[in-house]
């Protein structure tokens, strides 16, 4: 008898912190990466890209600007080694400072990238992130994880446990 008030008293306490939003997260809770580039830097839409990614209820909990070096860039971008365009985007990449972000979410991956429209700015659906500040296919904004695979390698390659807060 002691043993089951024990366990509906334990799965009563698990339910009250979860409303509060203790213990494990849904599995659909997922962690992209973004960049915001450096024209995009450059032209002062930081903020408002930010609140796009925020009124899309997606949460920011990483946020750092830097800059990349040449090595940085091409090691970021090592599965584009070789590709036409490979060179004009490491020279915009380090053309200036980026600001680095973790976004957090339910479906976060997909639903940021469909927020940030495709590649090519011109081609991006109206109310994306992309077609309001993208100037063309290599000055495109913002970069975002395209897979859960890409956002394991990417985050870590600019954040540490200290800086994110999930
Ligand atoms: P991003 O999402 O950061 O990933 C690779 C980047 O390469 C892309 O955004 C663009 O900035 C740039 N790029 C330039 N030309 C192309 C192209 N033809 N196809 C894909 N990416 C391109």
């Amino acid at each position: 008898m002691l043993q089951k008030i024990c366990v509906f008293l334990f799965a009563g306490l698990l339910q009250t912190a979860a409303c509060f939003g203790f213990g494990p997260k849904p599995e659909t809770i997922e962690q992209s990466f973004a960049i915001i580039k450096p024209t995009a830097v450059r032209e002062g839409h930081i903020g408002a890209i930010i609140e796009m990614i925020e009124k899309a209820n997606l949460k920011i909990n990483g946020l750092k600007m830097t800059k990349l070096s040449v090595i940085d860039a091409e090691s970021f971008y090592a599965e584009h080694k070789g590709k036409p365009f490979f060179k004009e985007l490491i020279t915009m990449m380090t053309s200036g400072p980026i600001v680095a972000m973790v976004v957090e979410g339910q479906d976060a991956i997909a639903r940021l990238r469909t927020l940030v429209g495709a590649t090519d700015p011109n081609k991006a659906a109206n109310d994306t992130i992309r077609k309001a500040f993208g100037k063309n296919i290599t000055e495109n904004a913002i970069h975002a994880s395209d897979s859960a695979e890409s956002a394991i390698r990417e985050i870590p390659f600019f954040f540490n446990s200290r800086e994110m807060f999930p």
